[in-house]
């Protein structure tokens, strides 16, 4: 093989390389599309046990990284009481979840996991955090209706308490 066609084919070699290290453009990751356009795109892409995965949310004590990657599981909850250690510190509580959660992007389809944790005084699963005494959060409220609607006033904005799947607000 002559010099030339060599170095022609280490220039081609070199080009497929580029071409592979190229990440494949998938619609869903690109926060241009519209939302619909994007749920459309991952829902074509995902198997069945990727969908039933994403619809479980497990406790965390069985929350494995190898559990969220065999099942895609798509949610983790922290239920009252469950704490990755005794008196565990505000850093192995980020590298519980952190862990759980590179291994969820570590999927096929990196779909990231919801990590949810009971937090009704505070958040006080955490050592160390701030407990508040939660039962008079109902009786703030209403004497602060009852004092609202004593003045005439029948709409309020005021602290109030929210709870979804994504987070609890309070
Ligand atoms: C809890 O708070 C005490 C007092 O500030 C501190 O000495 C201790 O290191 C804290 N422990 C954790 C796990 O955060």
């Amino acid at each position: 093989m002559g010099r030339l066609s060599r170095s022609v084919l280490g220039f081609l070699l070199l080009c497929c390389l580029i071409v592979a290290g190229e990440a494949e453009y998938l619609k869903y990751k690109d926060p241009k599309m519209p939302v619909g356009a994007r749920i459309k795109d991952l829902m074509k892409r995902m198997t069945l046990e990727e969908k039933i995965g994403q619809m479980v949310q497990i406790e965390r004590t069985v929350a494995t990284p190898d559990v969220m990657k065999q099942y895609f599981i798509g949610s983790v909850l922290s239920g009252g009481g469950s704490v990755p250690g005794p008196k565990a510190s505000a850093e192995a509580w980020v590298n519980l979840v952190n862990g759980i959660q590179k291994a969820s992007l570590s999927t096929r389809l990196g779909i990231p996991m919801i990590y949810g944790i009971d937090a009704v005084h505070g958040h006080n699963n955490v050592y160390n955090a701030t407990i508040f005494p939660h039962n008079l959060v109902k009786k703030i409220g209403e004497a602060t209706a009852l004092e609202v609607r004593a003045t005439g006033i029948p709409y309020a904005f005021a602290p109030c308490l929210q709870g979804s799947k994504m987070g609890s607000l309070l």
